[in-house]
C-alpha cells in the first residue's frame, strides 16, 4: 500500500497528472527514512531535513512533524515486510506548464515503503568499489530535490563500471558521493567535509558523527583535497540506506590494506548498537 493526496491505496491504483510539476521540472523535495522493525530511525533530523528542502524551494509543508509521524507509522504498519525504506515526496503539485511557481495549487504528496536494502555481509565484511569523479551538480546539493538527473549521471558512471558508488570532487576538494556522504581516515584520524550548499546534510552522518564524538575518537570536520581521499587509509560511505561501508578499492587501486579497516569496524559496530537501541526505546 502507498499514500497519495490523503489516501492510502494500492500502488497499481496510485495514478497522478501528467501535469505534475514533480513529473515536468522535478519541481519537489523528498526523503528516505530507514525503519527497523518498524520503528522509523530518527524520523525528527529527517523531518527536520525536509522542512529545510521545502523552505528552500518555497513550498509550505502540508503537514505539521505530528501529522507527518502519525502518517508514517500508518504506512508502515500497512506494509507485510517490518524493515523498510520509506520514501515520501512533495512535488509543486498540478499546473499548466510554466516555469514561475502556479498560484493556489495544492502540492501532491505521496509515500510509499520499500524493504529496506541494507549491505549484504559480505559487502561489510570485504568492503566496495567506488570510481571518482567531477562533481558538475548545481550549487544547492543542500536540497534534497527529486531533480536528480546530476546524480543519476554520476551514479550510472559507477554503476557501469560495476562499482557501488562514484565519490565527488568540486575544484580539488571532496564532497560526497551520487548518494552518500563520505569519510576518510588517515593515520587514525577520522575527516569529513562541513555542511554547507555543495553537499546533502545526511542524517546518517550525522548519526556517526555523534556516535564516534561519544566514544571519543578523533573527527575533523574540515575540507578534504582529493589527494588525501586518494591516499586515505581507510574511506567509508554514509546513507540511510547503506548505513555504514567500508571503500576498499577507489577506481581499481586498494584502499589502504584494501580491507575494512580497524576504525571502520568501530564505526560499523556503534551503528549496529545505536540502531538496536533506537528500536529498544521506541517500541
Ligand atoms: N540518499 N548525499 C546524497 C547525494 C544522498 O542522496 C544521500 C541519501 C546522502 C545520505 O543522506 P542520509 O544519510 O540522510 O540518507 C548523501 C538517499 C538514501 C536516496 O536518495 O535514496
Amino acid at each position: 500500500m502507498i499514500y497519495l493526496n490523503g489516501q492510502f491505496m494500492p500502488l497499481e491504483k496510485a495514478k497522478i497528472p501528467v501535469l505534475d510539476r514533480g513529473f515536468i521540472f522535478g519541481d519537489g523535495v523528498y526523503e528516505v527514512v530507514p525503519v527497523y522493525r518498524r520503528q522509523a530511525f530518527r524520523l525528527t533530523p529527517h523531518l527536520r531535513r525536509l522542512q529545510h528542502s521545502l523552505d528552500s524551494i518555497k513550498l509550505n509543508n502540508p503537514y505539521s512533524e505530528r501529522e507527518w509521524t502519525v502518517l508514517i507509522k500508518d504506512l508502515i504498519a500497512l506494509q507485510p515486510f517490518t524493515n523498510q525504506a520509506v520514501y515520501l515526496q512533495i512535488t509543486r503539485g498540478v499546473a499548466k506548464r510554466n516555469h514561475a511557481f502556479p498560484k493556489n495549487v495544492k502540492p501532491t504528496v505521496f509515500m510509499m515503503s520499500n524493504p529496506l536494502a541494507t549491505p549484504s555481509v559480505e559487502q561489510i565484511k570485504k568492503g566496495v568499489a567506488a570510481i571518482t569523479a567531477e562533481d558538475f551538480r548545481w550549487h544547492r546539493c543542500d536540497i534534497k530535490s527529486t531533480s536528480l538527473l546530476g546524480n543519476v549521471l554520476l551514479r550510472q558512471l559507477s554503476a557501469e563500471e560495476g562499482a557501488m558508488e562514484t565519490i565527488l570532487f568540486r575544484d580539488g576538494y571532496l564532497s560526497e558521493a551520487s548518494a552518500s556522504n563520505v569519510f576518510i581516515v588517515k593515520k587514525d584520524a577520522i575527516a569529513t567535509p562541513p555542511k554547507g550548499t555543495l553537499i546533502l546534510p545526511g542524517i546518517t552522518l550525522d548519526a556517526v558523527v555523534d556516535l564516534l564524538k561519544d566514544d571519543e575518537l578523533p573527527l575533523e570536520i574540515r575540507e578534504i583535497k582529493e589527494k588525501e581521499v586518494r591516499e586515505a587509509d581507510e574511506i567509508w560511505l554514509s546513507s540511510s540506506t547503506k548505513e555504514v561501508l567500508a571503500v576498499t578499492t577507489l577506481d581499481g587501486k586498494p584502499v589502504g590494506t584494501g580491507k575494512p579497516g580497524p576504525l571502520f569496524k568501530r564505526a560499523h559496530a556503534l551503528y549496529q548498537t545505536a540502531k538496536v537501541r533506537t528500536i529498544r526505546q521506541t517500541s
